[in-house]
């Protein structure tokens, strides 16, 4: 398998490969990008149908993490790591130790955190073998309090300050003014929905598991729609926060939003369909852009800076959206397209 001439190789500093026969351990550290920074990127364990799938997924990852730590205004670059495998059938604590060791042996230039499959208890085995892991220090959170590592309720401050920031650009209102449809109230999801309550949103909801739409109902005085319908209500924003690719060749001509702001990650399913929503008239807040404040928290945590400072970081995501959008808008460019400009700008030299 070559990597150099991969579809997803992207001028990448480093691919290591490891198979360790001991602890049954194959995984796949990327390191896209480190002119800003030692990377930093999740670690996600998956039983890939093939080290080929894994080494497609952990060059796409590593790369969009150069351009989500470029724009967050953060001095890293981006990296990611894979392990292939079945986190529920073949995670052991020494296949997580020999992780950290493989981790340790890049000597910085990669930090490993959590991602799908990897839990805390994960990172705190690879830290036994390496100084380089991320999100197990406590901490507190935005406000102050003390936390656990989870990343959700940064994400989900961050996507409210950017979907403010969206709504004022394109509107010229406040989110007490709009009606918001929010595709999936999970862990960034639904905190994402209780802000927009506090704010005085009107919310339209849709998720697959029937509890968390009951709970948005009552506590939140939610509407519920079918989830084929989410996307399509008369909604003055549409916030996926789901899976990836809700905006595709099905969906995206039944917009009725103007505004998409959300968390999911690659919520275009093609980087063309930014220049449709634009030729629509349909405000794009790039999603690694919105959806950044989970490395900026973990970011905190690591330099131990005050609730104050993360709080403040969190909220410059609302600046660097309208800094894109201006930008958009005198250029006649797409969102996501100007976004990657920008990041490019930063840690390219
Ligand atoms: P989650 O798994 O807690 O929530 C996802 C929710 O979407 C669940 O409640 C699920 O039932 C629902 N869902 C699944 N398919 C659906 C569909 N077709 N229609 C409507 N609802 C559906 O995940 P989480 O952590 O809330 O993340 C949401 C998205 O944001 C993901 O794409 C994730 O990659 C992205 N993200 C999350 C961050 C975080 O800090 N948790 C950071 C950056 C991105």
């Amino acid at each position: 398998m070559s990597v150099f001439d991969h579809k997803e190789f992207d001028q990448h500093e480093n691919v290591a490969f490891i198979n360790d026969e001991v602890t049954g351990l194959r995984a796949i550290i990327a390191v896209h990008n480190t002119a800003l920074g030692p990377s930093l990127g999740g670690c996600r364990m998956y039983p890939y149908a093939d080290s080929a799938a894994a080494l497609t997924d952990v060059l796409r990852l590593a790369k969009g993490m150069t351009y989500k730590a470029a724009l967050a205004n953060l001095p890293q670059g981006g990296g990611k790591s894979v392990i292939i495998a079945d986190p529920r059938a073949d995670k052991t604590p020494e296949l997580m130790r020999k992780m950290g060791s493989f981790v340790d042996s890049l000597q910085g230039q990669y930090i490993v955190a959590e991602d799908s499959g990897i839990a805390v208890q994960d990172i705190k085995y690879m830290a036994e073998n390496t100084a380089y892991a991320g999100g197990l220090s406590a901490h507190f959170n935005y406000l102050g309090e003390s936390a656990d590592g989870n990343p959700s309720p940064a994400t989900a401050y961050g996507v409210y300050v950017g979907m403010a920031a969206a709504v004022a650009f394109r509107l010229g209102k406040s989110l007490a003014d709009v009606t918001v449809a929010i595709q999936g109230l999970g862990q960034v999801g639904y905190r994402l929905a209780e802000h927009l309550h506090a704010a005085g949103a009107k919310l339209i909801v849709a998720d697959t598991y029937q509890p968390n739409v009951d709970r948005a109902i009552t506590e939140l005085g939610a509407k519920a729609v079918a989830i084929a319908d989410i996307h399509k209500v008369a909604a003055e924003v549409f916030s996926p926060c789901a899976m990836g690719a809700s905006i595709n060749s099905d969906t995206i001509h039944e917009i009725q939003a103007v505004v998409i702001a959300g968390a999911a990650n690659n919520q275009l399913a093609s980087d063309d369909f930014g220049e449709v929503l634009l030729a629509r008239d349909i405000l794009y807040a790039p999603d690694y852009v919105i959806n950044a404040a989970g490395i900026i928290d973990l970011y905190h945590q690591s330099i131990k800076s005050t609730p104050e400072q993360l709080k403040a970081h969190i909220e410059s995501i609302g600046d660097t959206l309208t800094d894109i959008f201006k930008r958009s808008q005198a250029e006649n460019q797409a969102t996501n397209m100007i976004a990657n400009l920008l990041a490019e700008a930063k840690f390219k030299k």
